[in-house]
């Protein structure tokens, strides 16, 4: 990717706007404070949203924007975009992509497009103080990822240190036989990292359980066993007792009952005073029915007799009377004494018999009343007689089914609540006792897990980004990066060679003039300059950004800047950008002229 132009408008020293057109390589001269930083920081925060120490807002302006121009040299792909702050609260970041308003995100994408490395790479190789600030082990994982080759996982078995069986099965669970780069390294990482998580929870969930369960239980458990069967059957007998003592009770009031319902029933039959009856009823209604027959018999014949009288006495009245009795129209004067005599006779004899009769009758009615009373009574008996029969026969039925009294079932001798806590009792203790036994398993599990958690805990030190594996896996690879080093810096100044050493990370080394290694902090201002232009170099080449930018040159002295800028002079070519900047004093500024590299000067 290359930067061809630049736009920045407010931007730190910058009041207005400055346009620049970049050529492959450039060093940018002038005095302290010409803006020369200012630009560099400007192509990086272009590039990057990486914002520089200090304010970047020109002091006399509301906003800074910066403008880039880049280009893929493959494709010639073009991008226009641009980043503008204003001095708000908060800042407003305001971005175009080809002139509209986008999203940092996809701006970023879209540098990566074009550029062909992810942004959190740009962001380092595009700032030599972003490298010269990388700890140790953010210096090991950005070069950790350019290995040259995958490994077996025998070799990376081999390089775990105090490996146990455990430890080992983990691995080979979870790591692929061959193939491993740092990605895979770091996936297992993080797979043992989450799992060791898990087995913690439940060590400690362990540890819980383990607390609550009793670590002792002094019991016998097969005498607990077999008392508590006892106290089982013994409950049992118990609640037979019960059954029985209810069935006797019962029994008892159902004797009882029936004796009240025996006695009762015998005083009524006693009670009952009639007779068996003897079959009189038959004649007596026969002879009911004859003394109605003689009774209606003597009123026909009193009816008779007096209509008889009634005649006579008409009779005795005609005769009474001058007219023949045959007939009133008969004019008759015969004495008739003798004919009225016999006729009052007659009607004497009637009325005589009349009262024979009637007197008859009344003693027939006074028989017929006898006779009706009797077979009254005579029925009332045979009814009471049957009730008699009706409730001897009741009671025979009762005496036939006489209830039992069962027998009385022997008292116990326990009680049954006093059982029940003897179980519970029994009970708990058996429970203790399984607790006990479950403690134990639970221990046996807890020591698995806490060995699989130590062993877990093991990998995840030895495999984090400062442990052992990694650390031996790039100091098996550092010569590789070590040769990168002094292969560009072994024809310029043979003097400056390059060590990589493990150390929680990986801590590069520059010897100086007298042959001392010594690592970026320790370095003179010179050497340091020059160190970031040799690890940067490096960088690029493993990252392929092609960007190589490097401020503050002036803090070298003559020979050394000409070595420098005759190293990147040669190898321009290995960049689409090449950044220079240093303060203008003559020296340099000849020494940069001598290489051919072109400069922009500066004026204050
Ligand atoms: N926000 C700002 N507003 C105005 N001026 C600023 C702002 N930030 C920095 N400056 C000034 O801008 C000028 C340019 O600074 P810059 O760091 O670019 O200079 P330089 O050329 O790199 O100098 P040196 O050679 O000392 O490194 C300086 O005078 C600095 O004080
Ligand atoms: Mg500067």
């Amino acid at each position: 990717m290359r930067i061809n132009k630049l736009v920045i408008e407010n931007f730190k020293g910058y009041e207005g706007i400055k346009e620049l057109d970049l050529p492959q390589i450039i060093c940018l001269l002038g005095a302290n404070g010409a803006g020369k930083t200012s630009i560099i920081d400007a192509i990086n925060y272009g590039l990057t949203g990486n914002e520089p120490a200090g304010e970047i807002i020109n002091t006399n302006a509301s906003y800074a924007k910066v403008y880039l121009e880049i280009e893929n040299t493959t494709s010639k792909e073009v991008l226009h975009f641009s980043r503008e702050v204003k001095n708000t609260t908060p800042r407003k970041t305001t971005i175009k992509i080809e002139g509209k308003t986008n999203t940092a995100k996809v701006l970023t994408q879209m540098i990566e497009n074009i550029s062909g490395i992810p942004m959190d790479k740009l962001k380092i190789t595009t700032s030599s103080e972003v490298i010269s600030n990388l700890s140790p082990q953010e210096f090991s994982s950005l070069i950790l990822s350019y290995i040259p080759e995958k490994l077996k996982r025998n070799d990376v078995i081999s390089l775990v240190p105090a490996l146990t069986p455990g430890m080992k099965d983990t691995i080979e669970s979870f790591l692929p036989e061959s193939d491993i780069d740092l990605d895979t390294i770091e996936s297992f990482y993080k797979k043992v990292f989450e799992d060791r998580a898990m087995i913690r929870k439940k060590v400690d969930a362990l540890k819980l359980i383990i607390d609550e369960l009793p670590s002792s239980a002094p019991f016998d458990s097969n005498e607990l066993l077999l008392k508590r069967d006892e106290l089982k059957k013994a409950i049992l007998l118990g609640e037979e007792y019960e059954k029985n003592i209810n069935a006797y009770q019962k029994s008892l009031i159902q004797a009882q009952k029936y004796n009240e319902q025996v006695s009762a029933l015998e005083r009524e039959i006693e009670s009952i005073k009639a007779v068996r009856p003897n079959g009189a009823d038959k004649d007596l209604k026969n002879k009911i029915n004859e003394l109605n027959n003689l009774i209606n018999n003597n009123s026909v014949i009193i009816s008779t007799q007096m209509n008889s009288i009634s005649e006579f006495k008409n009779t005795l009245d005609l005769l009474s009377k001058p007219v023949c009795p045959i007939s009133p129209l008969i004019v008759c004067h015969e004495d008739k004494t003798s004919a009225k005599n016999e006729i009052e006779e007659s009607i004497k004899a009637l009325e005589n018999s009349i009262q024979l009769i009637e007197k008859n009758t009344l003693k027939l009615r006074s028989d017929l009343e006898n006779a009706t009373k009797t077979l009254d009574e005579y029925n009332a008996n045979a009814i009471e007689y049957q009730r008699k029969l009706d409730k001897m026969s009741i009671l025979k039925q009762l005496k036939n089914n006489q209830p039992v009294i069962l027998e009385k079932p022997a008292e116990l001798t326990y009680k049954k609540e006093e059982l029940k806590i003897k179980i519970e009792d029994i009970e708990s203790k058996l429970k203790m006792i399984k607790d006990c036994e479950q403690r134990s398993t639970k221990e046996k599990q807890l020591k698995i897990y806490s060995e699989m958690y130590n062993d877990y805990n093991n990998l995840v030190k030895v495999f984090d980004k400062k442990g052992e594996v990694r650390n031996a896996i790039v100091s098996k690879y550092l010569g590789f990066f070590e040769d990168i080093c002094n292969k560009r810096s072994g024809k310029y100044r043979p003097n400056n060679k390059f060590i990589f050493e493990t150390n929680k990370g990986v801590v590069v080394k520059m010897s100086n003039d007298k042959g001392l290694y010594l690592p970026y902090q320790s370095l003179s201002n010179g050497e340091k300059a020059y160190f970031l232009f040799i690890i940067m170099d490096m960088i690029n080449q493993l990252v392929g950004t092609k960007i190589m930018v490097l401020d503050e040159l002036s803090v070298m002295d003559k020979e050394a800047l000409m070595s420098l800028a005759k190293t990147i002079n040669d190898f321009k070519n290995d960049y689409d950008n090449v950044i220079l900047a240093a303060v203008d004093y003559s020296e340099i500024k000849d020494t940069i002229l001598s290489t051919g590299i072109p400069n922009l000067y500066f004026g204050k």
